[in-house]
């Protein structure tokens, strides 16, 4: 997992409750006989509530915010792969979707559009020119979506590089020397997104993007995530952070990096695209994500297996408060084959997030790589998607407003109801049941 977040939902016969523990510290919850949360650090501070489910859900998020209304392409469906390397190959996937007679809402690019996995850029070689080619794919229904991972690559020749040392925004040891760990640009530093300034200028630099019509973006290995063969994969515990001013360290930091990455990216985006309804996809995050970005499960197998984990873990997700989610389609890493991926497709047909996206060392997975009979039955659950995107819009509507995830539990109208409330296969998306008075 990639984002944890200390809530959790008692079911009861005799009434529900939930509890959320105001603490990002690594924490371990074990639930027998009693239930019992062990926090590494910082203080004692929880919250507690009871009710039905929506009520629970309700007061949630009136706590830790509510999600926003997004844009109306992004409840459409995503083609992604690590491997769009050029304009050509984008346009030419757009155009496969049109000939394929497949509704198609966003391209994502992954690291391979980018000048050295470098974060901010586009390579102008390789994508010469980006206004005019996003303005084009916008005319076909389709937005493009940028990558964007937090590690700066360590090189004096690198802007980002500079800047960041200018303002003292990067991660420290205790020595005051830099955190350096490699990540996909290389020996890379970590922005210290606990630090407000630090947000203000990474929330500048999306502008530019923006300008040239890229859409929204996918934040990834924001944990922060670094290549680390043994130990964490990630900071070392000891690294220093800004923590708005009082000054902590990353056992504290670490849950709540990307969630701050995302604030700064949501900031960045309702200025500099004040007409369009932001779109950022978090790997990472913590409690109240949802009021920045959407999230998606991550490097998932390509397996049975991971496809019924996905179902408990999106369903989780909502009941932590993010009700925008969803997996890899087929899974990230390997080749689904034809009747796997066509069910974990029917069943992303009714997740918020509908995106295919898989590896660069795998077959190209796409509706279609499958031949007959998968591509005329994915064709149908696409139709059926898009007839549907009212009701996904009024589902996400009402996650405004109060919170309800769109992906609930079958326990969801139910609470009381002992039987239903193991059922990890299997969830339901129905309008609000009507809430007996507490
Ligand atoms: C990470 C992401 C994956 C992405 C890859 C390359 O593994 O989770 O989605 O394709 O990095 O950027």
């Amino acid at each position: 997992m990639y984002i944890c977040i200390p809530v959790y939902l008692g079911l009861h016969s005799c009434g529900s409750y939930l509890i959320f523990y105001e603490n990002s510290f690594e924490a371990d919850f074990t639930f027998a006989e009693t239930a019992v949360a062990d926090f590494q650090g910082g203080s004692l501070r929880y919250y507690f509530t009871y009710g039905s489910p929506a009520q629970l859900l309700e007061r949630y998020t009136e706590l830790t915010g509510r999600a926003f209304l997004p844009p109306r392409w992004a409840l459409g469906y995503h083609q992604s792969k690590w491997g769009y390397r050029t304009e050509e190959k984008v346009r030419e996937e757009a155009k496969a979707f049109q000939a394929h007679n497949l509704p198609l809402s966003a391209i994502h690019l992954d690291i391979d559009c980018q000048v050295g996995n470098r974060a901010f850029t586009i390579d102008p070689d390789r994508f010469p020119k980006l206004a005019s080619f996003t303005q084009e794919l916008r005319e076909l229904g389709v937005q493009f979506i940028a990558i964007l991972n937090p590690g700066i690559k360590y090189s004096r020749n690198s802007n980002l590089f500079l800047e960041g040392q200018i303002l003292d925004g990067f991660c420290k040891l205790p020595n005051g020397k830099l955190v350096v760990a490699p990540v996909w640009p290389g020996w890379s530093v970590f922005p210290d997104f606990t630090n407000p300034k630090v947000r203000r200028w990474w929330s500048r630099q999306y502008q530019y993007l923006l300008d040239v019509g890229v859409a929204g973006f996918w934040h990834d290995m924001n944990e922060p995530a670094a290549f680390i063969t043994s130990g964490d994969r990630s900071l070392p515990k000891v690294t220093q952070h800004y923590m708005e001013g009082r000054g902590g360290d990353h056992r504290e930091a670490h849950n709540v990096y990307g969630l701050l990455q995302a604030e700064a990216a949501y900031e960045s985006l309702c200025q500099y695209s004040a007409d369009r309804r932001p779109f950022i996809v978090s790997r990472a995050g913590w409690a109240s994500l949802q009021r920045y970005a959407w999230t998606w499960t991550g490097d998932v197998e390509c397996t049975w297996a991971a496809l019924r984990t996905t179902m408990a873990t999106v369903v989780g997700l909502g009941l932590s408060g993010i009700p925008y989610s969803g997996p890899d389609i087929g899974g990230f890493q390997g080749n689904p084959g034809g009747e796997l991926y066509l069910r974990w497709f029917q069943m992303a047909t009714f997740f918020t997030f509908y995106r295919t996206h898989s590896s660069n060392n795998v077959e190209h997975r796409t509706p279609w790589t499958y031949g007959e009979p998968y591509l005329s039955i994915i064709r149908q659950f696409l139709e059926l998607r898009y007839q549907l995107l009212p009701y996904f819009y009024t589902l996400s509507w009402e996650a405004t407003q109060k919170g309800y995830p769109p992906v609930r539990p079958v326990f969801w109208g139910a609470s009381d109801e002992p039987a239903v409330w193991g059922v990890e296969d299997a969830f339901c998306s129905d309008r609000a049941p009507s809430a007996p008075p507490v």
